[in-house]
Protein backbone atom coordinates (compact mmCIF):
# COMPACT_ATOMS: atom_id res chain seq x y z
CA UNK A 1 0.00 0.00 0.00
CA UNK A 2 2.97 2.09 0.40
CA UNK A 3 3.33 3.59 -3.01
CA UNK A 4 -0.77 4.10 -3.44
CA UNK A 5 -2.38 7.20 -2.95
CA UNK A 6 -4.95 7.07 -0.33
CA UNK A 7 -7.49 9.45 -1.55
CA UNK A 8 -10.97 10.06 0.45
CA UNK A 9 -13.77 11.57 -1.86
CA UNK A 10 -17.00 12.97 -0.72
CA UNK A 11 -20.16 10.90 -0.74
CA UNK A 12 -22.40 12.72 -3.57
CA UNK A 13 -22.53 14.64 -6.66
CA UNK A 14 -19.54 16.40 -6.12
CA UNK A 15 -17.20 13.53 -5.37
CA UNK A 16 -18.30 11.69 -8.51
CA UNK A 17 -17.28 15.04 -10.31
CA UNK A 18 -14.30 15.62 -8.78
CA UNK A 19 -13.20 11.79 -9.21
CA UNK A 20 -13.67 12.72 -12.90
CA UNK A 21 -11.25 14.78 -12.88
CA UNK A 22 -8.97 12.54 -10.87
CA UNK A 23 -9.71 9.92 -13.38
CA UNK A 24 -8.47 12.40 -16.15
CA UNK A 25 -5.45 13.18 -14.48
CA UNK A 26 -4.24 9.40 -14.71
CA UNK A 27 -6.05 8.17 -11.16
CA UNK A 28 -8.22 5.68 -12.35
CA UNK A 29 -10.23 3.55 -11.13
CA UNK A 30 -13.96 3.01 -12.89
CA UNK A 31 -14.50 0.56 -10.20
CA UNK A 32 -15.33 2.99 -8.25
CA UNK A 33 -19.07 4.48 -9.54
CA UNK A 34 -20.22 1.60 -9.08
CA UNK A 35 -22.73 1.63 -6.84
CA UNK A 36 -23.05 -1.13 -3.58
CA UNK A 37 -21.66 -1.98 -0.46
CA UNK A 38 -17.74 -1.77 -0.85
CA UNK A 39 -16.11 0.36 0.42
CA UNK A 40 -12.90 0.79 -0.77
CA UNK A 41 -11.66 0.51 -4.47
CA UNK A 42 -7.84 0.12 -5.59
CA UNK A 43 -6.02 0.23 -8.74
CA UNK A 44 -2.80 -1.19 -8.65
CA UNK A 45 -1.43 0.31 -11.61
CA UNK A 46 -2.40 3.45 -11.89
CA UNK A 47 -1.30 3.41 -7.74
CA UNK A 48 -4.45 4.66 -6.39
CA UNK A 49 -6.90 3.45 -3.64
CA UNK A 50 -10.24 5.48 -3.11
CA UNK A 51 -12.88 5.24 -0.31
CA UNK A 52 -16.32 7.59 -0.17
CA UNK A 53 -16.61 8.83 3.60
CA UNK A 54 -19.21 11.58 4.48
CA UNK A 55 -18.44 14.43 3.33
CA UNK A 56 -17.94 16.12 6.37
CA UNK A 57 -15.89 13.47 7.59
CA UNK A 58 -12.93 13.56 4.42
CA UNK A 59 -10.61 16.17 6.62
CA UNK A 60 -10.49 13.91 9.28
CA UNK A 61 -9.61 10.65 7.47
CA UNK A 62 -6.73 13.22 5.66
CA UNK A 63 -5.62 14.56 9.01
CA UNK A 64 -5.37 11.42 10.77
CA UNK A 65 -3.30 9.95 7.69
CA UNK A 66 -5.94 7.36 6.76
CA UNK A 67 -6.11 9.12 3.52
CA UNK A 68 -3.36 10.89 1.63
CA UNK A 69 -5.51 13.16 0.29
CA UNK A 70 -8.93 13.88 0.13
CA UNK A 71 -11.74 16.56 -1.16
CA UNK A 72 -13.42 18.82 1.49
CA UNK A 73 -15.64 22.27 1.23
CA UNK A 74 -14.47 25.45 2.37
CA UNK A 75 -17.40 25.51 5.08
CA UNK A 76 -16.14 22.15 7.37
CA UNK A 77 -12.26 23.71 6.59
CA UNK A 78 -13.70 26.99 8.18
CA UNK A 79 -15.35 25.31 11.26
CA UNK A 80 -13.28 22.71 11.90
CA UNK A 81 -9.88 23.60 11.15
CA UNK A 82 -8.37 20.88 10.47
CA UNK A 83 -4.08 20.59 10.71
CA UNK A 84 -3.64 19.34 6.98
CA UNK A 85 -2.48 21.40 4.15
CA UNK A 86 -4.89 23.22 1.46
CA UNK A 87 -3.90 22.60 -1.64
CA UNK A 88 -5.70 23.73 -4.63
CA UNK A 89 -9.19 25.61 -4.69
CA UNK A 90 -11.02 23.30 -7.24
CA UNK A 91 -13.68 25.53 -8.31
CA UNK A 92 -16.73 23.59 -8.23
CA UNK A 93 -19.50 23.16 -5.67
CA UNK A 94 -19.36 26.53 -5.25
CA UNK A 95 -21.62 27.97 -2.69
CA UNK A 96 -21.74 30.42 0.45
CA UNK A 97 -22.17 30.51 4.32
CA UNK A 98 -24.17 33.20 4.71
CA UNK A 99 -26.60 34.46 7.44
CA UNK A 100 -30.14 34.99 6.78
CA UNK A 101 -33.70 35.79 8.39
CA UNK A 102 -37.39 36.57 8.04
CA UNK A 103 -37.96 39.33 5.21
CA UNK A 104 -38.09 42.30 7.08
CA UNK A 105 -35.35 41.60 9.65
CA UNK A 106 -34.05 44.34 11.91
CA UNK A 107 -31.32 43.38 14.05
CA UNK A 108 -31.54 44.96 18.01
CA UNK A 109 -28.10 44.93 19.23
CA UNK A 110 -29.06 45.87 22.82
CA UNK A 111 -30.02 42.24 22.32
CA UNK A 112 -28.05 39.14 22.53
CA UNK A 113 -28.81 37.56 19.04
CA UNK A 114 -30.28 34.13 18.71
CA UNK A 115 -28.11 32.37 15.77
CA UNK A 116 -29.27 28.49 14.44
CA UNK A 117 -26.33 26.86 12.96
CA UNK A 118 -24.59 23.92 11.95
CA UNK A 119 -21.73 25.70 11.68
CA UNK A 120 -21.32 27.41 15.89
CA UNK A 121 -17.21 27.44 15.42
CA UNK A 122 -18.10 30.00 12.01
CA UNK A 123 -20.52 31.40 13.52
CA UNK A 124 -18.83 32.53 16.78
CA UNK A 125 -15.74 33.56 14.48
CA UNK A 126 -18.23 36.06 12.45
CA UNK A 127 -19.87 37.55 15.10
CA UNK A 128 -16.77 38.48 17.54
CA UNK A 129 -15.11 39.94 14.37
CA UNK A 130 -18.16 42.06 15.17
CA UNK A 131 -18.11 42.19 18.44
CA UNK A 132 -21.79 41.07 18.75
CA UNK A 133 -23.24 39.38 21.39
CA UNK A 134 -24.79 35.69 20.31
CA UNK A 135 -26.61 32.96 21.76
CA UNK A 136 -25.51 30.04 19.31
CA UNK A 137 -28.53 27.02 18.74
CA UNK A 138 -26.51 24.19 17.32
CA UNK A 139 -28.73 22.22 14.55
CA UNK A 140 -28.11 19.30 12.05
CA UNK A 141 -30.86 20.21 9.51
CA UNK A 142 -33.42 21.92 8.62
CA UNK A 143 -31.99 24.99 10.14
CA UNK A 144 -34.46 27.24 7.85
CA UNK A 145 -36.95 26.13 10.42
CA UNK A 146 -35.52 28.19 13.40
CA UNK A 147 -36.01 31.68 12.61
CA UNK A 148 -39.70 30.75 11.18
CA UNK A 149 -40.78 28.87 14.57
CA UNK A 150 -39.75 32.02 16.17
CA UNK A 151 -37.03 29.71 17.98
CA UNK A 152 -33.60 31.77 16.59
CA UNK A 153 -33.13 35.13 15.02
CA UNK A 154 -30.89 34.59 12.04
CA UNK A 155 -29.33 31.54 10.69
CA UNK A 156 -25.34 30.88 9.77
CA UNK A 157 -25.65 28.25 6.84
CA UNK A 158 -25.04 27.32 3.45
CA UNK A 159 -26.81 28.91 0.29
CA UNK A 160 -26.58 27.89 -2.75
CA UNK A 161 -28.94 28.44 -5.37
CA UNK A 162 -31.20 30.51 -2.71
CA UNK A 163 -34.02 28.73 -3.62
CA UNK A 164 -34.84 27.19 0.08
CA UNK A 165 -34.50 30.79 1.71
CA UNK A 166 -36.99 31.94 -1.04
CA UNK A 167 -39.27 28.95 -0.64
CA UNK A 168 -39.14 30.08 3.03
CA UNK A 169 -39.49 33.66 3.10
CA UNK A 170 -36.25 34.18 4.21
CA UNK A 171 -33.65 36.36 2.74
CA UNK A 172 -29.47 37.24 2.86
CA UNK A 173 -28.31 39.47 5.33
CA UNK A 174 -24.97 39.19 4.87
CA UNK A 175 -22.71 36.69 3.23
CA UNK A 176 -19.89 34.91 5.52
CA UNK A 177 -17.80 33.94 3.09
CA UNK A 178 -17.30 31.82 -0.26
CA UNK A 179 -17.24 28.41 -0.19
CA UNK A 180 -16.12 25.91 -3.10
CA UNK A 181 -14.32 22.70 -2.90
CA UNK A 182 -10.40 22.17 -2.01
CA UNK A 183 -7.95 19.37 -2.40
CA UNK A 184 -6.24 18.94 1.10
CA UNK A 185 -3.45 16.34 1.96
CA UNK A 186 -2.00 15.11 4.97
CA UNK A 187 1.13 16.61 6.14
CA UNK A 188 3.23 13.56 6.17
CA UNK A 189 2.10 12.56 2.90
CA UNK A 190 2.78 15.44 0.98
CA UNK A 191 6.32 15.58 2.25
CA UNK A 192 6.73 11.51 1.30
CA UNK A 193 4.84 11.48 -1.69
CA UNK A 194 5.32 15.13 -3.12
CA UNK A 195 5.86 13.91 -6.93
CA UNK A 196 2.76 12.02 -7.47
CA UNK A 197 0.91 14.85 -5.28
CA UNK A 198 2.17 17.23 -7.32
CA UNK A 199 1.74 15.93 -10.99
CA UNK A 200 -2.03 15.28 -9.81
CA UNK A 201 -2.18 19.02 -8.75
CA UNK A 202 -0.74 20.48 -11.59
CA UNK A 203 -3.23 18.36 -13.75
CA UNK A 204 -6.07 19.55 -11.97
CA UNK A 205 -5.02 22.92 -12.20
CA UNK A 206 -4.79 22.64 -15.90
CA UNK A 207 -8.03 20.78 -16.18
CA UNK A 208 -9.81 23.98 -13.79
CA UNK A 209 -8.00 26.60 -16.55
CA UNK A 210 -9.26 24.74 -19.59
CA UNK A 211 -12.63 24.62 -18.14
CA UNK A 212 -12.53 28.44 -17.49
CA UNK A 213 -11.78 29.11 -20.92
CA UNK A 214 -14.78 27.64 -22.96
C1 LIG B 1 -28.27 22.90 2.54
C2 LIG B 1 -28.39 24.14 3.38
C3 LIG B 1 -29.70 24.74 2.89
C4 LIG B 1 -29.75 24.33 1.44
C5 LIG B 1 -29.37 25.50 0.57
O1 LIG B 1 -29.03 21.92 3.15
O2 LIG B 1 -28.39 23.84 4.75
O3 LIG B 1 -30.78 24.19 3.61
O4 LIG B 1 -28.80 23.26 1.25
O5 LIG B 1 -29.48 25.21 -0.79
P1 LIG B 1 -30.24 26.19 -1.79
O6 LIG B 1 -29.76 27.59 -1.55
O7 LIG B 1 -29.85 25.71 -3.16
O8 LIG B 1 -31.71 26.06 -1.54
P2 LIG B 1 -28.85 20.38 2.86
O9 LIG B 1 -29.49 20.03 1.57
O10 LIG B 1 -27.41 20.02 2.99
O11 LIG B 1 -29.72 19.72 4.02
P3 LIG B 1 -29.90 20.02 5.56
O12 LIG B 1 -31.25 20.65 5.71
O13 LIG B 1 -29.84 18.68 6.18
O14 LIG B 1 -28.81 20.93 6.06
Amino acid sequence: MDGMIKVALPKGRLGEKVYAMFAEAGFECPEVLDPGRKLIFTNEQAGVSYFWVKPTDVAVYVERGAADIGVAGKDILEEYRPDIYELLDLKTGMCRMAVAAKKGFADDRQKTLKVATKFPNAALRHYAQQGRAIDIIELHGSIELAPILGMSDVIVDIVETGKTLKENDLEVVETVFPISARLIANKASYQFKRARIHALTESLTAQIRNKAEF
